[in-house]
């Protein structure tokens, strides 16, 4: 297969059909950039974006976000999961701000706090034009299939393979434009499931297409183990105010707040989760008043179960490292995902 020929009708597809209009795109501002890359690192384009404009709006420059509190940051950042980006986005806004300006040599970027080969090298080609070229699971699906690639993406050598494969087929005088492209062309054509093969303009050469095998690439050496993890909320409240307290230690969700809780090794009855309610807060202070809330919330390796309990206290219990927050301002504590849901169906926010 031709890789100058692959590159030049990827280019042309991207003229045609990419989408510059993205906000990001429409700057060469590294803060900007570095800011919707960490937003796009788990998280797609079309949920990222209201959150990169609001983030821009609050904090338009690095010195505004250095200077905004964790609990500020967490709190714009809230939905989007995968917490420690935004705690490792605001220490890292604290190091530039302190340095006094942006990185601009590739190792200085990548040095920075939660920005890994990948990320640096979108920042570098998006912002400076370097020739840089990125390796995401765009990049893995569309090269694996093209070329018919099946060394698993999971591997030492696959990545090795891969990021060889991707540096050589970089138009160095357009990496940004190529970096933009692949991307796009993963997002639009190449996708994960029923990709768009019929309409694709390098179907032709395609070695996967040609062997029917579009399905089975890219491929991977082991699938990640998802570890279940059963959790009963109880969002404990008197006619004002909510229990909370903030996540401490090592933790995905360090930094948000979360109501009391009870956890359990298996699936528990109706019963185990009323008697740790008790366990919480005395019974015959408290009263449920609405159905509870089954959910499941899935992270990478987790699956959680999760049951949401409300109910009302006559006097809200005295529990370690709890704070009564006023139901008012409840808008102004980070909650994670599942948490939030819950508490906007039980009605405590609108
Ligand atoms: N995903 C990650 N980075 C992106 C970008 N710059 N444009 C579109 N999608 C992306």
């Amino acid at each position: 297969m031709n890789e100058r020929r692959f590159t030049e009708i990827l280019l042309a597809w991207y003229d045609r059909y990419g989408r510059s209009d993205l906000p990001w795109r429409q700057t060469d501002d590294p803060y900007r950039i570095w800011v919707s890359e960490i937003i796009l690192q788990q998280t797609r384009v079309k949920q990222g974006t209201d959150y990169y404009l609001r983030f821009m709006e609050r904090f338009p420059c690095v010195k505004a976000l250095a200077e905004a509190t964790e609990d500020e940051v967490l709190r714009l950042w809230q939905g989007l999961g995968y917490y420690s980006r935004a705690r490792n986005l605001h220490a890292a806004a604290k190091a530039i701000a302190k340095r006094g300006t942006f990185p601009t040599t590739y190792d200085e970027v990548r040095a920075l706090r939660g920005v890994g080969d990948y990320t640096a090298a979108a920042i570098c080609s998006f912002a400076y034009g370097m020739p840089h070229a990125v390796v995401d699971g765009n990049v893995y699906r569309v090269i694996a299939r093209y070329f018919g690639v099946d060394c698993p993406i999971d591997t030492t050598a696959g990545k090795k393979l891969f990021a060889e494969m991707a540096r050589r087929l970089l138009d160095e005088s357009r990496p940004a434009a190529c970096n933009s492209a692949i991307m796009d062309f993963g997002a639009l054509v190449c996708t994960p499931s029923s990709p768009v093969c019929r309409q694709c303009p390098l179907s032709g050469t395609c070695v996967a297409w040609a062997a029917q095998s579009v399905g089975r690439l890219p491929v991977k050496s082991k699938r990640t183990p998802v570890t279940r993890r059963y959790i009963a909320y109880y969002l404990l409240h008197d006619r004002n105010r909510l229990l909370l307290r903030r996540r401490s230690g090592p933790d995905i969700w360090r930094g948000l707040y979360e109501p009391p809780a009870a956890e359990y090794d298996h699936p528990p009855t109706e019963a185990e989760m009323l008697d740790s309610l008790h366990t919480i807060a005395p019974s015959s202070q408290v009263l449920l008043t609405d159905t509870p809330i089954r959910m499941q919330h899935d992270l990478t390796h987790r699956r959680l179960i999760l049951a949401f309990y409300k109910v009302h206290c006559t006097t809200l219990p005295h529990l370690v490292d709890f704070l009564s927050v006023e139901i008012c301002d409840l808008n102004d504590y980070a909650l994670p995902k599942p948490i939030l849901q819950a508490a906007q169906k039980f009605g405590f926010l609108t």
